[in-house]
């Protein structure tokens, strides 16, 4: 029995030195110390050895199993710190290598000009907001003194969601939504997308952006308005700029006018820029209408306020001198790098 044992022990310590791996080192574990082990079963059999005889043999057997046990830990520290050597080795990061280019893109000549107009108007303490691009009729319309019927509806080719919803024709709607809400005084742009069911081609499109403006005070007067604009219009193409009011009719101002810019290229000579005009069409203007004021609850008789609408597309179109508003929907990356 006790050359068994000894045979049993340096095999079982020998496949242990020899395991390499830790599923292996398992198999020998299990083999010789499992339940069905080879040294379990060597337990097992002690009823054949005399009675006096077994407590020391059951002793050699314990030390036995101990010595194998701790050489199996041994074993099992030494492959798992081989394991995570290997681990690390192959994880290692060359810090050295170039790093990927990372291509950061910039705002689209649309943001930069409403962001321009912003900032003027920011300036002269105006507060950016902005309303739906789902809107009620009630609002695109009505509240603007368009009532159904009425011819000036045509103008604007519109996306009807029902009878009662469109997609918004102009930003416009916006003034009767912050008029309604009575806060006064009041001194707004609302920049936003607007829709109308027209044809694309180099200056139209039927999604395109305006930027509202609206000021609403006791003793506001036309004089406010062409202040106010002119302002606007020097700081946009530059301090020689001047500007010309046009009589023109808008439903939900009177009087109405449209604003005129001169040609920021040939100074006002006229060029193939302006058409040889001298002079190019930036906006329309006016002053609130006393009816869409009454519709909006406030009493006309104590208020007055001026409004204006600027095509944010026309501006940008201007500044930069892109001759086909089609270029600043493409989204081709070359033709948006220039700016
Ligand atoms: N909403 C007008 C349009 O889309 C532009 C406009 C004109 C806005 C006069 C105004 C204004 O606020 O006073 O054609």
């Amino acid at each position: 029995m006790k050359q068994k044992l000894q045979a049993i022990r340096e095999e079982a310590l020998s496949q242990i030195q020899e395991a390499g791996m830790l599923d292996r080192l398992n198999e020998v574990r299990v083999s010789f110390l499992g339940k069905k082990g080879r040294l379990t079963a060597l337990l097992k059999s002690m009823k054949e050895i005399a009675p006096e005889d077994r407590p020391a043999f059951g002793q050699l057997v314990n030390e036995a199993r101990a010595q194998i046990e701790e050489a199996i830990e041994d074993t099992k520290k030494k492959l798992e710190k081989q394991a995570l050597e290997l681990q690390l080795k192959n994880e290692v990061i060359d810090v050295t290598l170039p790093a990927k280019k990372n291509h950061v893109g910039h705002r689209h000549p649309n943001t930069i000009a409403r962001e321009e107009v912003e900032r003027i108007f920011i300036g002269m303490g105006y507060e950016v907001v902005e309303g739906p691009e789902v809107e009620y009729d009630l609002y695109n319309f009505e509240k603007l003194n368009i009532p159904a019927n009425h011819p000036a509806k045509d103008e604007q080719d519109t996306f009807y969601i029902n009878k009662e919803i469109v997609l918004r024709t102009q930003t416009s709607p916006v003034q009767a939504r912050i008029m309604e809400k009575g806060k006064l005084p009041i001194r707004v742009i609302a920049p936003g997308r607007v829709f109308r069911s027209d044809e694309v081609d180099a200056t139209h499109s039927p999604s395109f952006h305006q930027i509202e403006g609206l000021v609403v005070d006791k003793n506001i007067t036309f004089a406010d308005l062409k202040g106010t604009l002119e302002v606007f219009a020097k700081e946009l193409f530059g301090e020689n700029t001047r500007t010309k009011f046009r009589p023109h009719h808008f439903p939900f101002t009177e009087p109405s006018a449209e604003m005129d810019v001169s040609c920021f290229k040939c100074g006002g000579k006229g060029c193939r820029f302006c058409k040889g005009e001298g002079w190019i069409e930036i906006l329309g203007c006016g002053m609130v209408h006393p009816h869409v004021f009454e519709m909006c609850g406030i009493d006309p008789e104590k208020y007055t306020g001026f409004a204006f609408g600027v095509g944010l597309e026309r501006i940008a179109l201007l500044k930069y001198e892109i001759d086909d508003m089609r270029l600043l929907y493409e989204n081709d990356a070359r033709f948006l790098k220039q700016f």
